[in-house]
């Protein structure tokens, strides 16, 4: 039975093998790489994955029963790639694809949310077998915030008093590899998220605890905040959808109470007091 995961190199996929290791022999395990060098250090079989190249996609998949398509990270170029990546999985014969969607997705007001429900769709019609983890958000995302605001006293958004239910990247590999382990999740769509759902409020106040500065919460309208994030250095367009997607989380996007998450890996998610730690560290 052999298992391929792709965007093997990134931070979700390199978590996610190393997952499978501990319970997989090597041979089994395929690493799908756009970049096969720095897939190399994974310690599996790799085989050339570039979704923008869809020429090259079936043959890696040969012999491919269980796929794991952790979603690109190119915005906006997603739908296509995902596209390209279930014709490929419908020619090369795979058995069932587990796909890394977005926590509520169908629902969501996040802009990250059309190109996974499109996915989502196309998955339910191509007759391949199939299983959704609608992540939310990573505790990681927060990390250069939590760095700046420790020097600048303040910590910008404008998600107002919105709840994060957000957990870490190994909350969400450990999930991943759970569920392509055992064939009863075929079928199943997860709302993954974390156990404890924090405010960006409630994080600053962690960020002081931890850090012995005083760290506050400023709130501002998503236009002051995008400006807040160019002026950092950031592209327009990104800040922009960055701002926005605090919007969305001020009306309770990313919030989500029915810890799916912490019954698929049988423990409690990381707390974010975790992150925040490690981020102080670096
Ligand atoms: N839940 C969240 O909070 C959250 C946050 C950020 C992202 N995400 C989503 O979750 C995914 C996994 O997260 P992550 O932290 O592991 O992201 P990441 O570290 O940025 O990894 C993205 C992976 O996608 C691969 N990729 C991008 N474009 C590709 C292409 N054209 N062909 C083949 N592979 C391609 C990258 O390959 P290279 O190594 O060659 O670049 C990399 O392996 C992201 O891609 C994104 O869709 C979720």
């Amino acid at each position: 039975m052999k298992i391929a995961v792709t965007g093997a190199t990134g931070q979700l996929g390199t978590l996610v093998i190393a997952q499978l290791k501990t319970q997989v022999s090597t041979e089994n395990l395929v690493a799908l790489a756009r970049n096969t060098e720095k897939a190399g250090a994974l310690g599996t079989e790799v085989r050339p994955f570039d979704y923008a190249q869809p020429e090259i996609l079936a043959k890696s998949l040969q012999g491919v029963d269980r796929l794991l398509l952790i979603s690109s990270s190119e915005i906006g170029h997603r739908f296509a790639q995902h596209s390209n990546v279930i014709a490929a999985a419908q020619q090369a014969g795979v058995k069932w694809i587990v796909y890394t969607s977005l926590l509520h997705a169908p629902e969501s007001s996040l802009s990250l949310a059309g190109e996974h429900v499109a996915t989502e769709k196309l998955l339910a019609e191509s007759g391949i077998a199939h299983t959704i983890l609608r992540n939310g958000w990573y505790h990681e995302n927060f990390i250069s915030s939590i760095q700046a605001s420790v020097a600048m006293g303040t910590y910008a958004g404008s998600a107002g008093e919105g709840k994060i239910s957000a957990a870490s990247r190994q909350d969400f590999a450990e999930a991943a590899a759970k569920v392509i382990l055992d064939e009863k999740h075929i079928g199943k769509v997860y709302e993954l998220a974390g156990d404890t759902a924090y405010t960006l409020t409630e994080l600053s106040s962690e960020i002081s605890e931890q850090s012995g500065k005083e760290v506050s919460y400023a709130n501002m309208p998503e236009a002051a905040y995008a400006d807040i994030l160019k002026g950092a250095g950031l592209p327009a367009g990104l800040a922009e959808a960055i701002a926005g997607w605090d919007t969305s989380i001020s009306q309770g996007d990313l919030l989500d109470e029915s810890k799916q998450l912490s019954q698929l890996i049988g423990r409690p998610t990381s707390p974010v007091a975790d992150t925040v730690q490690a981020a102080l560290k670096q």
